[in-house]
């Protein structure tokens, strides 16, 4: 795994990461998790950026959305968010919460760097639907940010962190990604990788 540094760094934007330090705080108090899976969302949105580098994205909405879209934890209280973890429901109140409060912290910090306004409302409407998929497969960004971070559920560390905590014996969970797959990615990419992900973990249990 690669440094915030190092990840942001190949975007050549201080920017970035110094939005990133604005928002640590509250990816520090919200999921143990938190801070590194929005570390692993970033790299994979980063690789797919530089993929798709021809076409017309805009690094200036996507990679804040990516930033602030799980920093809404923090405000979800604890007993609450014991209850969110795995394979919950739309409706879920931890889900609802974290993007609400996420879209509210996000529009905090831009308004105080006075960050373009134009962008600041789709940035926060990605915070806000990012787990919705009826809401997020209608706006191409917050399609490109949802599924960049359901991809990050074929990574080792949520993976195995879910395990640990009991949240899912390891065939539910296998089973769950597997599901996944089709029913969550639209980009080739991405289903591919998803698909290759969870073969090597199969194969690693194998042995
Ligand atoms: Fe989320
Ligand atoms: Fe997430």
């Amino acid at each position: 795994m690669q440094s915030m540094k190092d990840i942001l760094g190949k975007m050549k934007n201080p920017f970035f990461l110094r939005l990133m330090g604005l928002t640590r705080p509250f990816l520090i108090s919200g999921r143990s998790f938190d801070l590194t899976h929005t570390e692993e969302a970033l790299h994979e949105l980063i690789n797919f950026l530089k993929l798709k580098k021809n076409k017309e994205l805009n690094h200036n909405i996507l990679i804040p959305a990516m930033i602030f879209h799980d920093c809404g934890w923090s405000k979800v209280p604890k007993n609450i968010l014991n209850l969110s973890y795995g394979d919950v429901k739309a409706d879920n109140p931890g889900k609802i919460i974290h993007q609400k409060e996420g879209a509210l912290i996000a529009k905090k910090i831009l308004k105080e760097i006075n960050y373009d306004s134009e962008l600041v409302d789709e940035i926060c409407y990605i915070v806000s639907v990012h787990d919705n998929p009826s809401k997020y497969k209608k706006n191409p960004n917050a399609l490109i940010v949802a599924e960049t971070d359901k991809l990050v559920r074929y990574g080792d560390l949520l993976f195995y962190e879910l395990i640990k905590k009991r949240i899912q014996t390891l065939e539910e969970r296998i089973n769950f990604l597997e599901n996944g797959i089709e029913k969550w990615f639209s980009i080739p990419e991405y289903k591919a990788k998803a698909r290759s992900l969870l073969e090597q973990k199969r194969s690693k249990l194998k042995h």
